[in-house]
């Protein structure tokens, strides 16, 4: 079969609900993926952020080998050895009383929100049904339609109300904003990406999570960080909100926590919150499975034997240095953290960032645009320096050529 073969297969047999690049992946290992025709590419994308320990680890591959030829699936209906050893474990890393395990980005945001809620209710005191969730215009938290209702992307929403009441959308990076909503009694939570990942990177200006974080503390509000795209070592440090020595009250983890292997994602929180959900109040069948706990502890723990949040940030400077240096009239801006870059693109000619990311890929580095005019540069944090030369060599090519 020849790659347009397969593009076809995709096209007839699934819902167009994606517009990918025109490359059809059948291998990956570390840093790199490689075509059905066995070319070989640098992965500037790495699944959205969940491949930070590269394709295939074989660390959290063999975890998972290991455990899938014991046990996969118990249910929550019995009680399974490795999901305790797997709570114990995370929690210990992240610092939390609870751990509430659930597969995907979009599940642990849910259980977020539902947290929160439950808290508001029980513990804060907020009157039925009356409880408000502070959210952040241009987020992302995934798709059910819950969290499209907090969304303010028309793709994301548009036919698919009616939507889920309970919501107030601020500007992301406006304090000011935050402290005028912060006055309504019924906020029972603030939600926000430390960086926004696929608004494009956005990177808010240095104090803004520290100083949401305490105006939220003293008004008795949660403060919920959805580190599902930034967590897990990306930004250079394990996660987002270490840079401002914040410990959120609600931590949504995903992506990263599988390296990739496997949906695994998390909501830690202390018991006070926690242990405001009680039994048959929420949950998933397989949330917490034996396969997805022993593959979290191998992909957590890969990410301190391998110093990842520490490459992150070296190789972060001098993928933004090398790139603001290029000389070309395409590139507006490059922004982020550690390894989570963007570049905001000009459109040049009638040429956009959906044509630089083709050309890339013909010349061996693939990465996709978000929102037309950006590009997410966001490799595998096992990447090494002299492999990021290389990368850097072909983006700079790649820009060149259309100048
Ligand atoms: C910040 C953030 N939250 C939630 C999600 C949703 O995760 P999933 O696609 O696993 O549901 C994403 C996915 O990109 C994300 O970036």
């Amino acid at each position: 079969m020849k790659t347009q073969d397969f593009i076809d297969r995709e096209n007839k047999y699934g819902a167009h609900n994606y517009h990918p690049l025109p490359v059809v992946l059948e291998k990956g290992k570390g840093i790199y993926v490689w075509d059905t025709a066995g070319k070989q590419y640098f992965d500037f994308l790495s699944a959205y952020s969940a491949v930070n320990q590269g394709h295939c680890h074989p660390k959290i591959v063999g975890a998972m080998q290991e455990q899938a030829g014991k046990l996969t699936l118990t249910s929550r209906a019995f009680f399974a050895a490795a999901l305790g050893e797997y709570e114990e474990y995370i929690t210990s890393y992240f610092g939390y009383d609870k751990v509430l395990p659930m597969n995907t980005g979009a599940e642990g945001d849910e259980t977020a929100l539902k947290l929160c809620r439950k808290w508001a209710y029980t513990v804060k005191g907020i009157a039925e049904n009356q409880a408000k969730i502070i959210v952040c215009a241009e987020n992302f938290h995934g798709r059910t339609i819950t969290i499209i209702s907090m969304s303010t992307d028309p793709d994301a929403k548009k036919d698919f109300g009616p939507y889920t009441p309970g919501f107030v959308t601020i500007p992301y990076n406006d304090l000011d904003a935050l402290e005028k909503e912060l006055e309504d009694p019924d906020v029972a939570g603030f939600l926000v990406e430390p960086i926004q990942g696929e608004a494009g990177v956005f990177v808010p200006d240095e104090g803004y999570i520290k100083k949401a974080y305490d105006m939220c503390k003293a008004k008795n509000v949660l403060f919920i960080a959805d580190e599902v795209q930034t967590g897990i070592a990306r930004t250079g440090k394990l996660l987002a909100c270490d840079h401002e020595g914040v410990k959120p009250d609600i931590l949504i983890l995903g992506k990263a926590l599988s390296g990739g292997v496997y949906p695994v994602s998390a909501v830690l929180a202390d018991d006070d919150i926690m242990l405001t959900i009680k039994p048959g109040e929420h949950g998933s069948t397989f949330g917490g499975n034996p396969v997805a706990s022993k593959v979290a502890i191998a992909a957590l723990e890969v990410v301190k034997e391998e110093k990842l949040a520490e490459n992150a940030e070296r190789l972060g400077r001098i993928f933004r240095k090398e790139l603001s240096a290029i000389e070309s009239e395409m590139i507006g801006l490059v922004r982020g953290k550690g390894l989570l870059n963007a570049v905001v693109v000009r459109p040049k000619n009638g040429k956009t960032a959906w044509d630089i990311c083709v050309a890339m890929k013909e010349n061996g580095l693939i990465a996709k645009p978000t929102h037309d005019h950006i590009i997410r540069f966001a490799p595998p944090l096992v990447i090494t320096e002299e492999e990021l030369y290389k990368a850097i060599d072909i983006i700079k090519k790649t820009f060149q050529e259309f100048d």
